[in-house]
């Protein structure tokens, strides 16, 4: 059997040979390794967003046991992609499992159309304002996706993921989604126990990501408006969704997954306190949020990026016969209002969860199996993050359905590196930040 079709086999059985899989197809690889000597079991990964955590999550695909080749890059900078070709050829072992030409290295705005299809598997790793476009590509081409946090920036995106959501399911594309919290397995243990009545009804809770905030990088002489707020995305909305939606997701994810169900709705007070300078954009730089559930639960949200300060990465949940704190924590246990354990869970051998993602991925798609539909819960979690942030920039309360219909469209009419966003600085370089009372968010 020539190496070609003997892949088309192996993509036949692991179920990869779905959609458009096979549409546009790389010349086969001369070697098989390993995982099944009998035919050429590659699965050709394309890393689409090549920065900090992209490379991290290709690094992990080609950890994994399966025969992983890394065919495809893209980046909107050429730069970016170069840093994460370097580092993902680093290793001799790594770099045999990564197959890229110049010829598959795309740059600029319209590089995901040109990897996606050559590939079996996609990463989505750029900033989240390009996730609901890219996501939709990957599904319409019938790709299995493992894809970044959060998934949207705004309503439109998270509707657009809803519905790409759906062809997934219809297409069988597994979709395994980075809010790593889901595959760490301390949480997997002692939310089934939460959900067992372990503590009881979960009747309150808080969630935290505060911390000292992240990178900004300087503004260069003759640099377009476009390059600038790309290079500092964390800053601008249509491309990070503010750090409420950014990091806070993860935490925000958890409660939603004891509670098993969205807010109805949430109000909230946030602001800039620390971070006020012309550097960054138009974030705020601490939330507080209320999300109230249809059970009448309370689950208070706190974020804030104020460096030299108390920092808190976690959540702790109040039961009707007990409470957890700190589910981040190795040992993290459920214990009783007197103090006394009623479960505890050791974590120290635990492999990474970022790892087990993937393991967990790749192993499905190389046995044909359909196990994973991330992308529907996670958009709602991103939804509800936004939520938290419409409240927040408004001072209003915010229901779940006026939230999720808001028709706010953030993205910029144009992409091009000449194009405007829809948020400009003033003339002395101070973005429009938002004014609860003033302010609409939906
Ligand atoms: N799960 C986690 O713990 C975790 C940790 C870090 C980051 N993340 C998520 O991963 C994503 C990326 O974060 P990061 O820290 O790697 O950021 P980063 O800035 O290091 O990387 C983003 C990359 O995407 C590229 N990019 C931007 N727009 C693009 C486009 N339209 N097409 C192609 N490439 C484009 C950038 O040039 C950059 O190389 C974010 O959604 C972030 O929230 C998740």
């Amino acid at each position: 059997m020539s190496n070609e079709s003997n892949r088309r086999e192996f993509l036949k059985q692991s179920g990869l040979l779905t959609g458009g899989a096979l549409l546009t197809s790389l010349p086969s690889f001369s070697a098989s390794y390993g995982y099944n000597q009998s035919v050429d079991d590659t699965i050709k990964v394309a890393l689409i967003g090549c920065g900090g955590r992209g490379t991290g999550a290709a690094m992990q695909a080609m950890n994994t046991k399966q025969n992983i080749k890394v065919v495809a890059m893209a980046d909107a900078f050429r730069d970016r992609l170069d840093e994460s070709y370097t580092s993902l050829t680093k290793h001799p072992q790594a770099a045999q499992k990564v197959d890229i030409p110049d010829d598959r290295k795309f740059v600029g705005f319209d590089a995901y159309k040109q990897a996606i299809p050559l590939a079996d598997v996609v990463i989505l790793a750029t900033p989240p304002g390009f996730r609901p476009s890219h996501f939709e590509e990957a599904v319409k081409q019938g790709k299995h996706i493992f894809m970044e946090k959060p998934v949207a920036t705004d309503a439109p995106g998270v509707r657009r993921v809803l519905a790409a959501a759906e062809e997934a399911k219809k297409k069988k594309l597994n979709v395994v989604v980075g809010l790593q919290r889901r595959y760490q397995p301390s949480y997997r243990e002692m939310i089934k126990r939460i959900h067992d009545g372990a503590i009881g009804d979960i009747v309150g809770g808080q969630v935290y990501w505060i911390s000292g905030g992240v990178w900004q990088k300087p503004r260069k002489p003759d640099q377009s408006e476009m390059d600038y707020q790309m290079r500092n995305w964390y800053y601008f909305n249509w491309l990070c969704g503010d750090h409420i939606n950014e990091q806070h997701v993860h935490n925000i994810d958890v409660a939603n997954w004891v509670k098993n169900s969205y807010p109805v709705s949430c109000q909230g007070t946030g602001g800039r306190q620390v971070r006020t300078g012309k550097d960054y954009g138009e974030i705020f730089d601490h939330h507080i949020v209320d999300f109230v559930y249809a059970d009448g639960t309370t689950i208070n949200s706190q974020c804030r990026h104020y460096e030299g300060t108390y920092s808190r990465v976690d959540e702790m949940f109040l039961g009707t016969k007990g409470k957890v704190e700190g589910m981040e924590k190795r040992n993290s246990a459920l214990m009783t209002y007197k103090g006394q354990p009623i479960y505890s869970y050791d974590a120290k051998a635990d492999a990474s969860p970022y790892q087990i993602e993937h393991n967990e991925l790749f192993a499905a798609i190389a046995k044909g199996d359909y196990k994973f539909a991330d992308a529907e819960r996670v958009a709602k979690s991103t939804m509800t993050a936004i939520m938290g942030r419409m409240a927040t920039y408004s001072g209003k309360m915010v229901k779940w359905e006026e939230a999720l219909n808001s028709q706010i469209d953030l993205f910029p009419d144009k992409l091009a590196w000449d194009a405007m966003p829809k948020v400009l600085p003033n003339a002395d370089g101070l973005y429009p930040v938002a004014v609860p009372g003033k302010t609409v968010t939906v």
